[in-house]
């Protein structure tokens, strides 16, 4: 068995050398990760050696370009899928609206989508208003006692078979239990619906392997994910031509500009290829391969590494009988984006554990929906303790004993 480097993990993350950084507990990495050093030094190249107008025949320009490219190819080879189907727009909110724009003109009269309220508003709200169009908006519920999805559930929305798309989450930012994404995708192409998944609180777990996951759409914003302020979409061939182009017409023949309407952010694109830098570095750390093999290393190290860490946060939570914890209390079912209801604000409790050097976030996180279903006042709100692979035990042990002090 690998033992997972931790001390060279931090290494590789410029914000635990800093002062005023090193001494906290990072537990809101669900709202942004910390960025890797290979993604900052990248952005930092760009702008300072490469901020030209890109794919112009000179050479700066042409490397400008070649980073840009370079960070789709890596990211797709890693996500699983072909070069094209990666693309980049400001975050996954505006590329959902996009996208939803694009549903708008291809669903057709008596049609209906599927959307749950265990996403983020992003996964949601942009797809609940195509019912403006008269289009009918199905919502498959969580269970309100433990906030997970049931499979039969969809498969009774899908009945009829006049659904052709069925949107979810990879996991929720608050409920965190992590869906089954291939299972669930085969049930909606069965019925003959296209799959939309939002991956954002899963992709700084690892990076899936999005093609062996089949869905048509997965979302993810490269600023969870070590990297900068882009949110990503995998779109597949087949359904991106489906769907009407929202870009400039004279670009619609290529697929990753079909649904970035606004001009790229070159130098934030340029250093997503950090991302991939930063993967195949922990890869090679510990043994394995680069690319697509590195991927799926990393993934399995990181949900290693954090199954073991969230698994004692989780037995401190469920021993306590003055609060609740949403999802799973066993580590391997979701994702370590740990949310408890305190039955009172929760914004305080945050700013209480501050006062212990343990940074965290309380509030409805977007997650407004989730929350009422499952009988939360969003306005009281949840505190949520996430964390990711290169959280340290120690952190983890500094948490637990601030919680004891502030709860
Ligand atoms: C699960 C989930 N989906 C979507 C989003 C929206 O991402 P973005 O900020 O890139 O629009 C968030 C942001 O917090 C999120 O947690």
């Amino acid at each position: 068995m690998t033992v997972f480097d931790i001390a060279w993990v931090r290494t590789q993350f410029p914000a635990f050398s800093q002062g005023h950084l090193a001494d906290k507990g990072f537990f809101e990495n669900a709202g942004g990760s910390y960025p890797c050093a290979q993604v900052v030094d990248r952005l930092h190249r760009f702008y300072t050696a490469r901020k030209v107008q890109p794919y112009a025949p000179y050479a700066v320009s042409e490397q400008a370009g070649a980073e840009m490219d370079e960070a789709r190819a890596r990211l797709a080879a890693m996500l699983g899928v072909a070069g094209d189907e990666v693309s980049f727009g400001p975050s996954t909110t505006a590329n959902t609206y996009v996208l939803a724009n694009a549903v708008r003109r291809w669903l057709q009269p008596g049609q209906a989508i599927v959307v749950t309220d265990q996403d983020h508003e992003a996964n949601s709200g942009p797809w609940r208003r195509l019912a403006e169009e008269g289009h009918a908006v199905r919502e498959w519920r969580i269970d309100p006692m433990t906030g997970s999805l049931n499979p039969d559930d969809l498969r009774a929305l899908l009945a009829d078979g006049r659904v052709r798309l069925v949107c979810f989450p990879h996991c929720s930012n608050v409920v965190a239990a992590i869906n089954d994404v291939a299972a669930i995708t085969a049930i909606a192409h069965r019925a003959g619906a296209r799959v939309c998944v939002d991956g954002v609180s899963y992709a700084p777990h690892g990076f899936p392997d999005v093609g062996a996951l089949g869905c048509d759409i997965y979302l993810f914003s490269a600023y969870k994910t070590y990297g900068p302020h882009q949110g990503i979409m995998v779109i597949r061939a087949g359904f991106g031509a489906e769907l009407p182009n929202q870009g400039h017409w004279f670009n619609g023949d290529t697929l990753y500009k079909r649904f970035t309407p606004a001009g790229p952010d070159h130098a934030q694109i340029a250093a997503c290829a950090g991302m991939a830098d930063y993967i195949d570095a922990l890869s090679a750390r510990h043994g394995g391969p680069a690319g697509a093999g590195a991927a799926r290393l990393a993934h399995d190290l990181m949900r290693a590494q954090e199954v073991a860490l969230t698994q004692p946060l989780l037995d401190y939570l469920s021993d306590r009988n003055d609060l609740r914890l949403l999802g799973p209390a066993q580590a391997a079912a979701r994702a370590p984006t740990v949310a408890v209801d305190l039955g009172r604000a929760a914004e305080p409790v945050a700013r209480a554990l501050a006062a212990y050097d343990i940074n965290a976030g309380g509030g409805n996180f977007y997650a407004v929906r989730p929350l009422q279903a499952m009988g939360i006042d969003p306005d009281l709100g949840v505190l949520r303790l996430s964390f990711v692979h290169y959280t340290s035990r120690s952190e983890v042990d500094r948490l637990i004993a601030a919680l004891d002090q502030v709860l």
